[in-house]
């Protein structure tokens, strides 16, 4: 329901309160997120202010050129171009972390934290980068860090995870994390465009990230992927440990054989524990996914996280993950968290205190190794077309035990280059990478074999 303005007082508990408390906002960054948030918070104020007992104020915003012309409305005395100035003004009680990196970022949430404040945050990359650090920081000076907005963009899922799913334990979360990437992959597959020309129209559209190797090279996913596990077993895993691949390498074919295979091929983020070990693993990876699962049908810049826990099953989530309003709407839900717990009301369990500031209070809550992943495989590799090439590659294959389910070869002139798409029955991580690396030394091999992932989840 809209209220309207005027109804504010009538049905506001500030009729009954002398003063409603002003919470200050200061904002680190004012750009396509930040306007957001700035708009989106104008345009509904009367409806979150009835909602949360308390009067927001926009106060301040550091950007880097404080002359620059901006959609959104701005006193120039309310802006500066010094993100530590923002960081520690006394005025603020919350801080809007928007601004992106991981160097001055860093530095002023630290700050603001020290001073105690409640800083709200979209920044992945960061928190990926120094989680530890940050919650540590927000222990001590008594504020908090939340994170809303840096996974999945609108969808909620911190919050499904932390809250409405906490009962649970998570044997698996995986999902598509990157928007950009999605909106390839949809776009060469829906209307058989290359990656080049796709590419073009993902950078004018403005959902590329100045550094695109974020994106394309599955960075981004990564970051987020890795929140995720934080969130589901009380572990950073460092970035170094995740197995990260892109897009890049995927072409029209792989995406019309993966078609006339029953599958769909999206960049995925996943988040597996093992039920009888408890080992936990995070990887990025471009995954066929059976066209009967709900996330192969997850097209365009949308987002789609599916996640089972042990006692509800599997829930799958889906939304826009990313753009200006969808990313807003998670930070203004984060502002008014921050504003519940300012107020002393009803407010989320600190992130920083999930799990009593330990890097793993689940038991068992180990990394896997390579060895400890299995599943099924698809391997592209390009061949001279003579006889004897199949029987000298289903030798490799054999000889390590790896058993092959299908074979493809699209029509080919004898002696010339030859393609052919191998998918495999269950095998192993590291195994399926010594059979790529013998693969790649024979000579009627012509390229490194190209090495997908089938996901044969459950649900
Ligand atoms: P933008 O590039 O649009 O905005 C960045 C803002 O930070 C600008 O206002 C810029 O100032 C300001 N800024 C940059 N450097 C400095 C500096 N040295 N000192 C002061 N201000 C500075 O980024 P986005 O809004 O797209 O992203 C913000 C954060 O949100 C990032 O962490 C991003 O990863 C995350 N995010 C973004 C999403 C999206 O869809 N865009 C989705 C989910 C998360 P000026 O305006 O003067 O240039
Ligand atoms: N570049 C990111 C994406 C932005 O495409 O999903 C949202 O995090």
């Amino acid at each position: 329901m809209r209220l309207p303005v005027r109804s504010f007082f009538s049905y506001s508990p500030f009729c009954k309160m002398a003063k409603p408390r002003t919470i200050n906002i200061g904002f680190i960054g004012l750009g396509i997120v930040g306007q957001g948030v700035w708009k989106h918070i104008q345009r509904n104020r009367a409806e979150l202010e009835h909602r949360l007992g308390a009067r927001l104020v926009l106060h301040s915003a550091a950007v880097r050129d404080p002359a620059k012309k901006r959609p959104v409305r701005i006193s120039r005395s309310r802006l500066c171009s010094d993100p530590l100035a923002v960081a520690t003004d006394p005025k603020l009680d919350i801080v809007c972390e928007l601004m992106g990196g991981t160097t001055l970022a860093k530095k002023a949430t630290l700050a603001a934290l020290r001073c105690g404040k409640i800083v709200v945050s979209a920044n992945k990359a960061l928190l990926c980068q120094s989680g530890e650090k940050i919650f540590q920081a927000a222990k001590k000076g008594g504020g908090h860090f939340f994170f809303e907005a840096s996974v999945a963009g609108g969808i909620p899922i911190i919050k499904v995870i932390r809250e409405g799913l906490v009962a649970n334990r998570f044997d698996l979360i995986y999902g598509i994390l990157n928007g950009t990437c999605n909106y390839i992959l949809t776009r060469m597959d829906c209307e058989g465009l290359t990656f080049d020309e796709t590419i073009k129209e993902a950078r004018r559209l403005g959902y590329v990230e100045a550094d695109e190797s974020l994106d394309l090279d599955g960075w981004d996913t990564a970051h987020k992927a890795v929140i995720l596990g934080y969130l589901a077993h009380g572990k950073w895993v460092k970035l170094r440990q995740v197995p990260v691949e892109g897009i890049r390498r995927i072409t029209l074919e792989d995406i019309g054989w993966a078609r006339d295979l029953g599958y769909k091929i999206k960049l995925l983020g996943i988040v597996s524990r093992d039920a009888k070990n408890g080992k936990v693993f995070v990887r990025v990876q471009p995954t066929l996914i059976s066209k009967t699962k709900i996330l192969s049908h997850v097209d365009d810049v949308f987002n789609g996280i599916s996640v089972t826990g042990d006692i509800v099953g599997t829930t799958v989530h889906i939304g826009r993950g990313a753009g200006q309003d969808a990313t807003a709407s998670a930070v203004i839900s984060d502002i008014t968290d921050a504003v519940s717990t300012l107020l002393g009301k009803t407010s989320p369990p600190p992130a920083e205190g999930d799990f009593g500031g330990k890097t793993s209070v689940i038991p068992g809550a180990e990394l896997a190794d390579l060895s400890d992943i299995s599943g099924h495989y698809y391997i592209r590799l390009s061949v001279v077309d003579k006889p004897g090439v199949l029987a000298e590659v289903s030798a490799v294959m054999a000889k390590l035990g790896v058993s092959i389910a299908s074979v493809i070869q699209p029509k080919a002139t004898l002696g010339k280059k030859a393609t052919l798409i191998l998918t495999t029955h269950s095998s192993n991580e590291k195994i399926i990478q010594e059979t790529c690396r013998n693969l790649k030394r024979l000579k009627s091999v012509l390229n490194a074999p190209f090495l997908l992932r089938i996901a044969d989840f459950k649900d």
